[in-house]
């Protein structure tokens, strides 16, 4: 395995992901891990990340030294190798000419880390100010650019290399080439982390874990909780039990598809329990949004134990947690703001009684899509579209009501149903529709309307970290508005979201 350390790059998931999508197992830790923790840890390789600091900066997050001195073969990059000329006698300088974007790289020595590389006009993507102008004593210069007469850097003896491009992005085209050479020839990884093992090993952990106490598994029929179940189910059979909350928040038809689909592809017993009344009276005159997630959060909670209370025994409750999730609270500088509180990661540990059981902590949602593959689940749920754990009641601007639920699943079906029939469902992350709390004015055969407005939400990405607006035809979103103001009763104007995230978000609440 290899290990990343994180100097608070905006790209250093990618060079995770990267590692991954190599087969090869990594860790993202922040730069300040202990070198008795890197030690025990024993990484075949480890990755500096970048970061936005100069090491020039005082109050700069430095490595300790002897991290150069455990024999371990280390890659910095950008930032990561700044760091490494500056920790071993080298010299950085802010460069007069800052290098952000494309460049143009010759490589100087092809030995190892650029082996079947080409030699001249390298594509890469800097994004720097400082830069190298004395190597460390034992380094030799790799490449050039430009603007950075050491663009690439090494002294094979210790194993020691840093670049001054981003490997990790997709602008740098040979980044893969280069990150597979420092993994397989400098590091000697081999690429055996694949979804087959991963299942093996969760299997043997969590079987270690649990022993012979009892899991609690909420199903939302999502892929993550769906996933989690299978693999729980394989690893200790009937110690699990699955619920499915109804909270009265859900998409048109979901209840019904969720236990259908449990029924049909799952070889377990199902709990169904209809908490709509509840979870509505509790919302009732709620219009914060924070609160709102709370308070769902919270009922979630309530059941789940009070479910486990009447199963003897139960002493874990299961839970989709994804590594990005993990990776926000203790990157970089510890925790960062909270934006949201996610009710599968933020809303839920304080005040449990059921420990947790996170068996895909590790995972980014592409591999639990693989995963989901590998243990055998459809297609159908393997690719559905993430919904979140509070449901309508966020995407419900202002007071949760049984009228405003009505107009927004009429609205949000006809969303579903007109994009799966264009062929658009599987070409975006999610799409959705959302009910403002305003009204407008509009003119409906010769009366006038003051009705709501629904906002349709489109977006591609590919981890929910950052995303875009789909750029659906427009003859699709004429229709997505001319059914939603013909058919669903109290609107009058539909309205598309052009926001990209950052700095909007997904969700609005
Ligand atoms: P945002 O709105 O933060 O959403 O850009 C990112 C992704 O997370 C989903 N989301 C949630 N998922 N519980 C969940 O399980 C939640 O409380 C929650 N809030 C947002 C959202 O749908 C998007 O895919």
């Amino acid at each position: 395995r290899v290990l990343i350390l994180d100097f608070g790059s905006q790209y250093t998931q990618l060079i995770a992901r990267r590692v991954r999508e190599s087969h090869v197992y990594c860790e993202i830790h922040p730069y300040a891990m202990d070198l008795d923790a890197v030690r025990s840890y024993a990484p075949k390789g480890i990755i500096l990340s970048g970061g936005p600091s100069s090491v020039h900066d005082a109050d700069a997050p430095l490595a300790p030294r002897a991290l150069f001195q455990l024999g371990i073969p280390v890659l910095g990059v950008c930032y990561g190798m700044q760091l490494m000329a500056h920790l071993l006698g080298g010299e950085v300088e802010r460069a007069e000419n800052r290098e952000y974007g494309p460049a143009l790289l010759d490589v100087v020595d092809s030995a190892a880390l650029f082996q079947d590389i080409e030699a001249t006009d390298v594509r890469v993507w800097m994004s720097h100010g400082d830069r190298i102008v004395h190597m460390p004593p034992g380094f030799r210069v790799l490449a050039r650019s430009a603007n950075s007469p050491v663009a690439a850097m090494a002294d094979p003896a210790r194993k020691l290399y840093g670049v001054q491009f981003h490997p990790e992005v997709a602008h740098t085209p040979c980044g893969r080439t280069l990150l597979d050479n420092f993994l397989f020839h400098i590091c000697g990884c081999k690429p055996t982390w694949t979804m087959k093992s991963f299942v093996e090993s969760a299997i043997t952990a969590i079987r270690e874990k649990v022993g012979s106490d009892r899991v609690l598994c909420a199903l939302s029929g999502g892929v993550d909780s769906s996933v989690v179940a299978v693999l729980l189910h394989k690893a200790v059979g009937e110690q699990l039990q699955c619920i499915f909350v109804n909270n009265g928040l859900l998409r048109k038809g979901e209840a019904e598809t969720v236990e259908r689909v449990f029924r049909d592809h799952f070889e377990m017993p199902l709990v169904s329990i209809n908490a709509t009344d509840l979870f509505l009276s509790r919302l009732k005159g709620v219009t914060d949004p924070e609160q709102k997630r709370k308070i769902i959060g919270n009922l979630f909670i309530e059941i789940f134990e009070r479910e486990a209370s009447k199963l003897q025994g139960t002493r874990y409750l299961a839970q989709g947690t994804l590594y990005p999730d993990v990776i926000e609270s203790v990157s970089f500088k510890g925790p960062s703001a909270t934006i949201k509180t996610h009710h599968n990661v933020g809303g839920l540990p304080e005040r449990m009684k059921l420990e947790l059981i996170e068996p895909l902590r590790e995972l980014f949602k592409d591999e639990v899509r693989q995963l989901g593959r590998e243990l055998g689940l459809p297609e159908r749920i393997v690719m559905r579209h993430p919904f979140p754990g509070p449901g309508l009641a966020i995407r419900i601007l202002g007071e949760v009501t049984p009228e405003n639920l009505r107009i927004l699943r009429q609205a949000d079906a006809i969303v579903l149903e007109e994009l799966e029939a264009a062929n658009w469902d599987n070409r975006v992350w999610q799409a959705f529709a959302v009910l403002l709390p305003v009204r407008s004015v509009g003119v409906m055969g010769d009366e006038r309307t003051y009705e709501q407005v629904v906002a349709i939400r489109a977006v591609e990405s590919v981890d929910a970290m950052t995303a875009d607006w789909a750029r659906m035809p427009y003859q699709l979103l004429a229709r997505l508005s001319n059914r939603i103001i013909n058919e669903v009763s109290g609107v009058n104007r539909v309205v598309y979201d052009i926001s990209s995230k950052p700095p909007s978000t997904i969700e609005w609440e």
